[in-house]
């Protein structure tokens, strides 16, 4: 039984708990600096808790620690985690500027341990089919992309007036908080984002001022990619497609599938997913993330691809507020 230290216990990180539980592989604690939170959380689920990250490293030897807390306090806490040769498991974004990213990396390989970033997109199984059945090639290289996602965020989100998202600081906003995972979730699928040029507006949710709603038009290397995205909107779909030399692949989140068609096919060949519960794709990312500690392979968001999302992010950010394209180095 591994021990897992969830760090911040608000939505996330109560949802970690839980689906780390019901892997039945570790024994975790709890830590969040919000004391009333803590006990609630800590009873329903009965498991310790520990008020600071300070007082839950002194208490004992953890073999990980998933980082649940607000994106511009992650890389602080992974350093602190790595130097107490912890595993790590850290929420997206991963950070909100590139400051800390070098001295965090350099802690991370000196610890040694498993480390990834929670983009859950990763462990989504109509995402991962589409990523296998491409990268085998017989639809040739991938010339465009399109993603048109969304969904409405105060019915998924109730607090999202209390919480990180109100501030671009805290890593709040529709880029920083939603576009990022379908970004990352392209990058696995075509390769890293070259170039952005974004626009963004607040359009509609209230009691925020960051934007709501993005249009992204972008290279992937030789792929170009357009991205439309609002968290007004009554629909809660995402839909990626990636048309290459000899047919196309989409991808539909909200029907849980992934299709192909090739020059001259009439329909969509379809591949799809049973219905499932929102944990049970939780449950399996906690699984892969417990893999990875164990020394076997893993399709989770690697470090370094948090990072070129990251910079994509921040670029994202500056192109919006410049009006210019931004090349991402
Ligand atoms: N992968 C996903 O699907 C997904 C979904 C939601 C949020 N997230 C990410 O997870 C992170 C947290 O989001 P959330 O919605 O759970 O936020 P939240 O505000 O609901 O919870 C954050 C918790 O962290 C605690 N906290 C903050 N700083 C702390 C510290 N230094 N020490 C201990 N506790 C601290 C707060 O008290 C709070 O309870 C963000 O980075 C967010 O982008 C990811």
């Amino acid at each position: 039984m591994h021990s897992i230290l969830i760090i911040g216990c608000g939505s996330i990180g109560e949802r970690h708990l839980r689906c780390f539980q019901k892997t039945g592989r570790c024994e975790p604690g709890v830590c969040d600096a919000n004391a009333a939170l803590l006990q609630e959380v800590g009873a329903r689920y009965g498991v310790p808790t520990f008020p600071d990250l300070t007082t839950a490293l002194n208490a004992k030897s953890w073999d990980a620690i998933v980082i649940c807390t607000p994106a511009h306090t992650h890389l602080a806490i992974a350093r602190a985690g790595a130097a107490h040769g912890a595993a790590l498991f850290i929420e997206k974004p991963l950070a909100v500027s590139l400051d800390e990213v070098d001295e965090t990396r350099t802690a991370l390989a000196a610890s040694g341990r498993f480390n990834a970033v929670a983009y859950v997109y990763h462990s989504f199984p109509w995402v991962a089919g589409a990523r296998a059945f491409l990268l085998k090639g017989s639809l040739g290289r991938p010339l465009h992309a399109s993603v048109v996602a969304g969904q409405h965020f105060p019915t998924f989100r109730p607090a999202y007036r209390q919480i990180y998202y109100t501030r671009h600081e805290t890593g709040g906003g529709a880029i920083q908080d939603a576009l990022t995972h379908l970004v990352n979730a392209m990058e696995w699928l075509i390769g890293p984002m070259s170039r952005v040029f974004c626009d963004a507006s607040h359009q509609q949710l209230e009691g925020v001022t960051v934007e709501d709603t993005v249009n992204v038009s972008a290279r992937h290397g030789d792929v170009l990619v357009s991205y439309a995205m609002t968290q007004f909107q009554a629909p809660n779909e995402s839909t990626l497609q990636i048309h290459c030399e000899n047919g196309s692949v989409k991808i539909e989140s909200h029907t849980r599938r992934w299709g192909v068609m090739r020059r001259g096919d009439d329909d969509w060949t379809w591949h799809t997913t049973p219905p499932l519960e929102r944990d049970d794709l939780f449950i399996t990312q906690a699984n892969a993330f417990i893999d990875g500690m164990e020394g076997k392979a893993t399709p989770l968001s690697t470090f370094d691809e948090a990072v070129q999302t990251l910079r994509f992010n921040i670029a994202a950010l500056r192109s919006v507020s410049t009006g210019l394209p931004i090349t991402i180095p």
